[in-house]
């Protein structure tokens, strides 16, 4: 699957966005190694902590599905200019897609980084 082919697919999982709160939508698709893709859209919450990302949605279906092994993850917002995962995500992308592409779409233009471009110096395990 290809780069646009991801971003379309992250476009219409942030259709699925529940907003109310911010009103801004997020969109994600991960692929994995085998060429499946799972995606994901932001879910807020009146606890506003219990909300979680498009990002971090898409990971954790793809992971409690059994997969392992993902080469890109995809992103796109409801701004009308490329959004950076937050801070926690860029931390869960670590964890399980280190090697991988981040794909960032907004305003017609698509931007890609490596994990360490957007988390260097990450927590890891050598401690
Ligand atoms: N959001 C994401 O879905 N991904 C990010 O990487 C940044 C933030 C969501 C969470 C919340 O629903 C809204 O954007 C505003 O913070």
């Amino acid at each position: 699957m290809d780069n646009k082919q991801l971003i379309k697919l992250a476009l219409k999982a942030m259709e699925n966005a529940y907003v109310p709160y911010s009103g801004f939508k997020v969109g994600a698709a991960l692929l994995t190694s085998e060429g499946k893709a799972y995606t994901g859209c932001n879910i807020e919450n009146i606890s506003f902590g219990a909300t979680i990302c498009a990002e971090r949605t898409a990971m954790f279906k793809a992971i409690s599905e059994g997969e392992t092994s993902f080469v890109k993850l995809a992103v796109v917002s409801s701004a009308d200019k490329i959004t950076f995962p937050c801070g926690i995500c860029r931390q869960v992308i670590n964890e399980f897609m280190p090697n991988g592409e981040i794909i960032l779409y907004g305003n017609g233009k698509t931007e890609i980084y490596s994990v360490s471009e957007l988390l260097p110096h990450s927590f890891d395990n050598e401690f």
